[in-house]
């Protein structure tokens, strides 16, 4: 039996550990974790994170050839094939601070690798790293060998939160990328034969490791890009009177670029994107290509811009004054159908909402009270000014609270502010919440979630993201 330990139990290695558990009943997969409370919680019915489809798929596994482990060095020792599936953020000190990836988690686990084991392994990158990560690892593990064969593989991980599980079960392509040697190509086929038990042929690309390990960062920007471009947009939609909706229509029906990934919001958040592409920033300005990195570094900057642009609204339209205003913000994760809040666009519109003396009311259907509370009270990093950090006063926190459903959040407020696209926010009784509401209130749709027209009809005032403007907004200085 083929013995797999996935180092990480995070939302990469839980759900794909799960997929390869199950679609391959020959293999053991143990997920091991340096974090105590996440192996308990994913033996538990309570798992540690929310991704639809995940409960079923342990459910079927677990404790069949499925596991989840603290005793790391055991299985990482037995197994013949390692999945390093740790975190690798953006580092906030020393050389490279603000873009470089922090391997710190990285190196100690390819360490351990090297201490513990007695046979021969296949190291797996799963995780995101820069490109020429291999090389480092490689030299880690054949450092301190004794006499044992490493070979080093690059499997990153294209899954997108919310639908990990279908984007498991049939990805677009597996990319893995090995040393071209004939121990490179024995171990990159070790790889292929275990996606093979469920995932076409033709969709598992091989290249060599440079190649896989720049792949994701590419995909990365290139997706974050997409969503920066008609997030610019919708800026300009809304200056002119076009609709972005019926641009990114228009646009999208251009065969050579496609519908998907043209949906204009309040910004792009998840852990992944801005990681990404500061490391791909890094990276090549290491490499001398300034322009290069230039060019990248202004996806994250129209980001920045949109969540800016979109507290500015919120405060202009508002008679330029948010200060003692209830504000109810219903949705707080990153994207919907995840209860990930790394990176959401909500931290830093309710900053900025806070900064203004804003009482805040939140509601996510996900995301716990706790998380909330902690990620408003974590200064951000300011990637590009690395030293002056904004620290987020004690008092602005208390500005806080936490609502249980969407209506409780509304009840007496000012204005609402849809962060997330949570389906259920398009369902709400939109009459019911204007009629608990301060008047004038305000709706601003951070997802283009709602018809603002219908809401118009209620009464509300109503801003879309890149939607020809109401009224009352158009008539107020114009927001840059
Ligand atoms: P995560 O933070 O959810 O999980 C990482 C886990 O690794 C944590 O539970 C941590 O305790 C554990 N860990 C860290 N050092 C360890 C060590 N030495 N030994 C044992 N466990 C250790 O991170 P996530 O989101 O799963 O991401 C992992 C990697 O996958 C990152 O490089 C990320 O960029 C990449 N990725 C993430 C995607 C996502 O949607 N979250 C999608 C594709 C790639």
């Amino acid at each position: 039996m083929v013995k797999i330990c996935c180092i990480g139990a995070g939302y990469v290695g839980g759900p794909t550990m799960a997929v390869i558990a199950l679609k391959c009943p020959s293999i053991e997969v143990v997920v091991v974790d340096i974090s105590v409370n996440r192996i308990a919680a994913w033996n538990s019915d309570q798992l540690p994170i929310y991704e639809p489809g995940l409960d079923d798929a342990v459910k079927q596994c677990r404790g069949k050839n499925l596991f989840f482990s603290t005793d790391i060095e055991k299985h990482v020792s037995e197994a013949d094939i390692i999945f390093v599936s740790v975190n690798t953020p953006t580092k906030t000190r020393g050389l490279g601070a603000g873009k470089a990836a922090d391997l710190t988690y990285w190196e100690s686990a390819a360490r351990m690798i090297a201490d513990v084991s007695k046979s021969d392994k296949i190291v797996v990158e799963k995780s995101t790293v820069p490109v020429k990560t291999a090389e480092a690892i490689e030299k880690i593990l054949t450092h301190n060998s004794k006499g044992i064969n490493y070979q080093i593989l690059s499997n990153p991980e294209f899954l997108a939160e919310g639908t990990a599980m279908q984007d498991l079960f049939k990805p677009d392509r597996v990319l893995i990328g090995g040393r071209e040697t004939p121990e490179g190509r024995k171990a990159v086929q070790a790889l292929k034969d275990v996606y093979a038990h469920w995932v076409p042929e033709d969709r598992i690309l091989t290249t060599n490791l440079w190649s896989a390990e720049l792949s994701k960062l590419a995909a990365n920007a290139f997706l974050a890009q997409r969503i920066s471009s008609i997030n610019a947009i919708s800026a300009l939609c809304e200056a002119t009177g076009a609709n972005v909706s019926e641009v990114a229509y228009a646009v999208g029906k251009d065969s050579r670029i496609g519908p998907k990934f043209l949906n204009a919001s309040v910004g792009f958040g998840g852990s992944c994107f801005q990681k990404d592409i500061l490391n791909l920033v890094y990276i090549s300005e290491c490499n001398g290509l300034s322009v290069v990195a230039n060019y990248w570094k202004q996806v994250i900057q129209i980001n920045d811009y949109q969540k800016n642009r979109f507290v500015n609204r919120v405060v202009s339209s508002m008679f330029n004054t948010v200060s003692g205003k209830k504000i109810a913000v219903l949705g707080f994760a990153f994207k919907k159908d995840t209860g990930d809040t790394r990176e959401t666009p909500a931290i830093d519109v309710c900053k900025g909402l806070l900064r203004d003396k804003a009482t805040i009311s939140i509601y996510d259907p996900q995301v716990t009270d706790d998380q909330i509370q902690r990620d408003l009270a974590t200064n951000k990093f300011d990637w590009d000014h690395p030293v002056h950090l904004q620290p987020m006063s004690p008092t602005a926190v208390k500005q806080v609270s936490i609502a249980w459903d969407a209506y409780e959040a509304a009840k007496g407020a000012h204005g609402v502010c849809i962060l997330t696209e949570w389906d259920e926010f398009k369902e709400l009784d939109y009459r019911r919440i204007y009629d608990d509401m301060q008047k004038p209130a305000f709706v601003f749709d951070g997802r283009n979630v709602v018809d603002p027209e219908k809401l118009r009809a209620i009464g509300f005032i109503v801003y879309a993201i890149g939607k020809p403007l109401d009224s009352w907004l158009k008539d107020l200085p114009a927001v840059a």
